[in-house]
């Protein structure tokens, strides 16, 4: 295992009417930039729970973040940020939410084309304004790590940027809002959690065992949610499973001091940005190609993932991984989820070489934990997903 260093300082409160801790949390008197989606929260009274919550605060509204959230929206949250002179943002929202207030919340501070941070900077390290989180929808783990994802719609650039000043100073989990989820965003969230688990366990063996551990749990833990949580979003228990398992999944505890791959997102990204698809759907078309790809360097952790978390027996490393895949697939399928890109658009022919040139374009030439995911490798990825 690798030396790590662990710091998280997100407030988490997780249950049932946990949204009125609000009031608490915020420093009275604060201006509030209060931020939120295209309007799923004025249908299931989650809008009415933070605005009761908020009644002792001066509140400024931003809405119409939209999915995959877009520069050109946030901008203007920025703008308004600004002008209003707030000094708090709560985001009420999904993971999109989540990632714009990380993205208003830097560029408030920041000196220079905003653009740049996303594209070129991506690191941040200067004063950000602070802010905290209502979760809506468990998936992405964004409500309590420092990292965020943006469009630039003008030139389809959907890239990350991280930072230490970006964890939300609270995040509040109820679980009764998946009860208003359509079933696509619950299956998006499962698979979405599902892959962020594989990128940081599915690597090579590392000595980790406690890591592997808690990354195999949190797996067996969303295959056995799943089923109850797609029949009925109002089950409390299975929901706070759910929610809790994907905040674990990607809060930085699980790939502390070990490898990690991410490859998988970075083409998954490009397949949003191209063709509109669901995060977590374009995981789900991509993960297993890549794990048949690279079989050689991660058999050995295909297998034990077949091993402990779907029971697969045998000697043999690469027969199990081979079937640990299949079983992925299967677990993808259960969700409702389709695996190849052909599935969800006609478009699909050139995806491989345009994203191939894109990640050259920006030096990305050899990825993944060895930095054996060459371009050549992803051509053979995507062009096997189709
Ligand atoms: O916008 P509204 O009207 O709120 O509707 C949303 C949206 O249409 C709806 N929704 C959310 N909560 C709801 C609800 N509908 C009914 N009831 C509720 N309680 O769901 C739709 C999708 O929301 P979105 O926030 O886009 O989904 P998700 O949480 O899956 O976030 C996806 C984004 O997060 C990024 C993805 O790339 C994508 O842009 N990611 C962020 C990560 C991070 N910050 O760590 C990591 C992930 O790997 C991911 O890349
Ligand atoms: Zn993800």
């Amino acid at each position: 295992m690798l030396n790590f260093e662990l710091y998280n300082p997100t407030r988490l409160l997780y249950g049932k009417g946990q949204i009125a801790e609000v009031s608490n949390l915020i420093a009275p008197g604060s201006k509030v930039l209060l931020a939120y989606g295209g309007g799923s929260i004025f249908k299931n009274g989650i809008y009415d729970q933070v605005k009761a919550a908020l009644s002792d605060f001066e509140v400024i509204e931003f809405g119409g973040i939209e999915p995959n959230p877009h520069y050109e929206t946030l901008i203007k949250g920025v703008a308004l940020a600004q002008r209003e002179k707030v000094d708090f943002i709560l985001g009420v929202g999904g993971g999109s939410v989540i990632d714009g207030v990380k993205f208003i919340a830097s560029a408030i501070y920041f000196e220079g084309d905003a653009k740049d941070i996303i594209l070129k900077i991506r690191r941040v390290d200067w004063q950000t304004m602070p802010y905290g989180a209502v979760l809506t929808l468990p998936a992405t783990g964004s409500e309590m790590n420092n990292g965020g994802v943006v469009t630039i719609v003008e030139t389809n650039d959907k890239m990350s940027f991280s930072g230490e000043p970006l964890y939300p100073q609270f995040a509040i989990c109820d679980p009764t809002v998946v009860g208003s989820l359509p079933i696509r965003q619950i299956a998006n969230g499962l698979a979405d959690s599902f892959v962020h688990v594989l990128e940081q366990y599915i690597t090579y063996p590392q000595n980790a065992a406690l890591q592997d551990r808690f990354a195999e749990s949190i797996l067996a833990t969303i295959i056995e949610v799943a089923p109850r949580i797609l029949k009925d979003p109002k089950d409390y228990d299975a929901a706070m499973t759910y929610m809790w398992s994907c905040t674990m999944a990607l809060n930085g505890l699980i790939g502390k001091g070990v490898a990690q791959d991410w490859v998988t997102h970075a083409i998954g990204h490009e397949l949003t940005a191209m063709y509109g698809i669901d995060h977590g759907r374009t995981l789900a078309i991509i993960g297993p190609n890549l794990y048949r790809v690279m079989i050689d360097s991660k058999k050995e952790k295909l297998a034990q993932f077949g091993k402990r978390v779907f029971a697969i027996s045998g000697q043999d490393d690469e027969t199990i991984a081979l079937e640990a895949i299949e079983q992925m697939v299967a677990f993808f399928h259960s969700l409702g989820i389709q695996t190849t890109l052909s599935a969800y658009t006609d478009k699909y022919e050139d995806a491989a070489d345009r994203i191939v040139k894109r990640f050259n374009g920006r030096n990305w030439t050899v990825l993944g934990e060895k930095k054996l995911i060459t371009l050549e490798k992803v051509n053979e990825i995507v062009k096997r997903s189709y």
